[in-house]
């Protein structure tokens, strides 16, 4: 195996070679929906488009596409500029609920403009991916329509604490699933169906993408505590700043190790001093709680790749299982 120029080691390479050229045209599709009337509109829109961005999502759709038989249809492009509009879309407006400074390397909107700015071009681009997305017909409108629905449930329940005798655990994963689990799980069932798998096939590709999706999630939240802002292209630490409980969080929020003590204290509310901040930082970092959760992580690619046997063996099947192993081993 060798690097390649995917985010994922693909062992074909004759598909590398393919899905390299069809994510090039995916970029230019991407370039034209944001376009705005005006020239303002235009560049807040490609601000975040533009920065960067693993373009997990398109590559999804087109390795789902490779399962069934014309992973070329123009509506498996279609589908993946949809996927990833609604995810730009929600990357703005979640840099204003999380009042984040730095996405993709870059400003965020709300931090180079301000908040109604980064709200609108969000709104802007989930209407353009709406629009795209009349295009693939009533049944990719009505899955888009649960999609966002899930989304922005996720993102609303993140905001309240767990019920009374609810466990933390769970509504943290119930917010994953929502906010990141849906969208990842409609790439995937996007590329199957797109491209004329059957709909077995298309099942399993979305019950995969389900868990693959949930599990990057919780790959980010490790990464949000372990990683530096150079690799990630954001800033270190932001749940632990808003207070946001994540899985290493709610793993060491379980110790009752006395050693443990401070890290607990400063973990149950929002650290705004810097000095407390890099404290809990620093504390955490070093924690097993870290490795339980990257266990868990690992756990869930496990079941992923299970949906695949679905799958006939073969290049794309490899790819996808290769997919699901680098969500869980991710750096960045
Ligand atoms: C960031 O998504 C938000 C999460 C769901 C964790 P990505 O990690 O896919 O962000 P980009 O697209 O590469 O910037
Ligand atoms: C992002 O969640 C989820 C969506 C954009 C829907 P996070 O707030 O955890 O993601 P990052 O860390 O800002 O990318
Ligand atoms: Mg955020
Ligand atoms: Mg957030």
């Amino acid at each position: 195996m060798r690097d390649s120029p995917l985010a994922l080691p693909v062992v074909d390479a004759e598909l590398e070679q393919r899905l390299v050229g069809r994510l090039a045209r995916i970029e230019e599709l991407l370039a034209e929906h944001c376009q705005g009337r005006t020239p303002y509109v235009t560049q807040a829109a490609t601000h975040l488009m533009t920065a960067g961005g693993k373009r997990f999502r398109p590559l999804l759709v087109l390795l789902a596409a490779e399962a069934g038989p014309n992973p070329e249809a123009e509506e498996v492009h279609t589908a993946a500029c949809v996927v990833e509009l609604t995810h730009v879309a929600s990357l703005y407006h979640d840099d204003v609920m999380d009042e984040a400074a730095l996405r993709r390397g870059a400003d965020t909107a709300n931090a180079r403009w301000d908040n109604h700015v980064a709200i609108l071009t969000g709104d802007f681009l989930f209407g353009k991916s709406s629009e795209l997305t009349a295009d693939l017909g009533p049944d990719a409108v009505r899955i888009q329509a649960q999609t966002f629905t899930s989304l922005v449930e996720g993102q609303i329940l993140e905001t309240v604490k767990p019920g009374p005798g609810e466990d933390p655990l769970a509504h943290y994963l119930e917010v994953v699933a929502g906010k990141t689990g849906s969208l990842i799980a409609t790439s995937a069932r996007y590329g199957a169906m797109f491209s004329g798998a059957t709909p077995e096939v298309v099942e399993a590709l979305r019950a995969y993408g389900e868990i693959v999706g949930s599990a990057f999630q919780l790959s980010d939240d490790i990464l949000d505590i372990a990683s530096e802002s150079v690799t990630s292209g954001k800033t270190p630490g932001t749940d632990l700043r808003e207070g946001v409980p994540t899985l290493p969080v709610l793993m060491a929020q379980a110790s009752t190790d006395p050693a443990d003590a401070r890290l607990l204290e400063l973990l149950g509310r929002p650290l705004t001093d810097d000095a407390e901040h890099a404290e809990a930082l620093d504390l955490l970092r070093r924690h097993p709680a870290m490795d339980e959760a990257k266990a868990y992580v690992l756990g869930q690619t496990t079941e992923a790749k299970k949906q695949l046997e679905a799958l006939e063996p073969g290049p794309a099947r490899t790819a996808l299982e290769s997919f699901a192993d680098v969500v869980a081993t991710r750096s960045s």
